[in-house]
């Protein structure tokens, strides 16, 4: 055949947190004869991971007023109780080491005068415990060191290749359903290679993009979701997007830029055009959880009024110290908070659903791993609390180690009947799509299609226009086997994320957390904080053993 087969210990797909952080700790275990390959569909840095602001979860013991069970009780509070209580503690656990970790790597958490760390606050944290870097550039700073490590340590970089610009479009299957490992694509030689290894695991990400406003970057397009889909592994909780309330808001601009909840958690409040601090008379205010914040902002718009930060209770010379990223791009669009609000609007932020796995990525097909925002653990249950997910990441990354460093990780390059033929489809030279529809329009009706049905309030009626709509963007686009470009690799992976999400919605008949059902009966009882009712079968009601 005239594709290209490589062999190796390990397959990371994906360079966010996770992805780096698990090939840093798998070279690290010297358990790994035949090295790691860590395929990545950009450059290396690029990923939601990097654009992180808010920071990092430590649940630390110099922190005193903290504790693991306040942690434990505020993300299952924030997940209206639909998270797995076992998951939660252990990750909360974890915390400290995964921070300790993380500056043995060389991630410098920002410290006051006296050398102690800074922890801020965000929505729905009962106490300052999170850690940032560069005040509101944790996600660089963090992504930043990780790379440094992985290319320049020496005992680390010889262990793992590196292929950028490298889509994953396939898992290898073989006829027991064992993954064998993936089938990538150059998008800029556009070769195929079949690529083998005894684990594979899936560190790509979440779904952001499938939305018409999002914060997430333009590589967020749920593509190894997709690959899970496909290779019908369990999926779980895909309802639940969570929509981030302050996102910057420009006329004549789609973008858009994060304006972090710890501006928030500093003392910014949120204020409509007539001057009304709407979210005074909520429990917890500007600070409510973040489905509950979202929805309120959903609900000014709706009325034609427009919301903007008012960041000046945290003082100016605070706010340039304490934000400067944010500070600098508000600048360069012409918006000065030493003067002006923030214009803001709710954008879709992260997919609180995933690839069903255990905390160590574990999912429902042999030797497939998914860690990160890709896989849902039932860390974040309805609603994620602000800055858990970096820190599950972490530990998601490190137990999956822990648990493959266990086996024997020699490479092996199994090709039996079902994985030939996989192969055989993307070997073949001579049947590549020639494209008869513009890829660029197909993603634009997908993410306008999500945004006005499967947002932030959802119907039946809203649902079942979206899936007709998906449906008939199916028909043009068949769906094909084989793609020629990135770009229609990610549409054929939007569509299939985008009907799952809408599935999964329609499914849900009640309101709950992120998901909010307009023509729900219970939505009369409570719409401040939505839900707790209907459970799916596998889910624990953990809700019961933390009230
Ligand atoms: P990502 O960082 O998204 O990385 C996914 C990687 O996979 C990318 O490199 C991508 O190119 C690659 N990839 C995807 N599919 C394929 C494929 N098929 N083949 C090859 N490569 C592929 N969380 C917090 O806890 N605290 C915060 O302060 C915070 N702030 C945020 C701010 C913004 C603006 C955004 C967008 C998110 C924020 N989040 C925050 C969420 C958090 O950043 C993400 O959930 C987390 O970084 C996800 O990390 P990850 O490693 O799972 O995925
Ligand atoms: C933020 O800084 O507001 C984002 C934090 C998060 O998504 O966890």
């Amino acid at each position: 055949m005239p594709m290209k087969h490589s062999t190796y210990s390990a397959i990371i797909v994906g360079s966010g947190i996770a992805g780096l952080y698990a090939a840093i700790k798998l070279a690290q275990s010297s358990k790994v004869p035949d090295g790691i390959l860590l395929l990545t569909k950009s450059a290396l840095s690029e990923c939601n991971s990097r654009y992180a602001q808010g920071g990092i979860v430590g649940v630390l013991k110099e922190n005193t007023p903290d504790s693991i069970s306040l942690h434990v009780a505020d993300t299952i509070k924030a997940g209206c109780g639909l998270c797995d209580f076992n998951v939660v503690k252990f990750i909360s656990e974890n915390s400290q080491h995964a921070i300790e970790d993380l500056m043995a790597c060389g991630v410098n958490f920002d410290r006051n005068e006296e050398n102690k760390l800074n922890f801020t606050l965000e929505g729905a944290h009962s106490v300052r415990r999170i850690l940032h870097v560069g005040g509101d550039a944790t996600g660089y700073g963090i992504e930043k060191a990780l790379v440094d490590k992985l290319k320049n340590d020496k005992t680390i970089a010889p262990n793992v290749t590196i292929y950028e610009q490298t889509l994953a479009v396939e898992l290898l299957l073989d006829s027991h359903d064992n993954c064998r490992g993936v089938i990538s694509f150059n998008s800029a030689t556009k070769e195929y290679e079949a690529l083998y290894a005894p684990v594979t695991v899936l560190a790509t990400g979440g779904t952001g993009q499938i939305y018409k406003y999002t914060t997430n970057p333009s590589v967020t397009t749920g593509d190894g979701l997709a690959l899970a889909i496909k290779a019908h592994a369990k999926i779980k909780d895909m309802e639940f997007i969570q929509f981030h309330p302050t996102a910057l808001a420009l006329e004549n601009s789609d973008s858009r830029f994060l304006i972090s909840e710890s501006v928030r958690g500093e003392g910014a409040k949120l204020v409509n055009q007539n001057g009304e601090y709407f979210m005074q008379d909520f429990a917890q205010k500007d600070l409510a959880p973040r489905d509950v914040v979202a929805r309120e902002i959903y609900s000014q718009l709706s009325q034609g009024n427009k919301v903007f930060l008012d960041a000046s209770f945290i003082g100016i010379d605070k706010f340039k110290k304490r934000f400067p990223n944010i500070y600098k791009t508000c600048l360069e669009n012409n918006i000065d908070i030493t003067k002006d609000f923030i214009p803001v609007a709710p954008a879709a932020h992260y997919c609180m659903g995933g690839i069903k796995t255990e905390i160590n990525g574990k999912t429902s097909i042999n030797n497939l791993f998914a860690i990160g925002e890709a896989a849902c653990t039932s860390l974040h249950g309805a609603n994620r609390l602000a800055s858990n997910s970096l820190l599950e990441c972490v530990v998601s990354a490190y137990e999956f180690v822990n648990t493959v460093t266990k086996q024997d990780l020699h490479s092996s390059k199994i090709i039996d009947e079902t994985v030939l033929n996989t192969i055989k489809k993307y070997a073949e030279s001579d049947n590549l799509n020639i494209e008869d529809y513009d890829v660029t329009e197909l993603k634009a009706k997908i993410k306008n299609v999500m945004w006005n049905n499967v947002g932030i309030i959802r119907t039946e009626t809203s649902l079942l226009t979206a899936l007709s709509e998906l449906n008939k963007i199916n028909d043009v686009f068949d769906n094909k086997y084989r793609c020629s470009s990135l770009d229609e690799y990610e549409l054929r992976n939007m569509l299939l994320v985008a009907k799952c999400i809408t599935n999964a919605a329609l499914s849900r008949k009640e309101s709950v957390g992120a998901h909010f059902r307009a023509d729900s009966v219970s939505n009369t009882v409570s719409f401040e904080h939505a839900g707790h009712t209907q459970k799916s079968e596998d889910r624990p009601d953990d809700s019961k053993i933390i009230a």
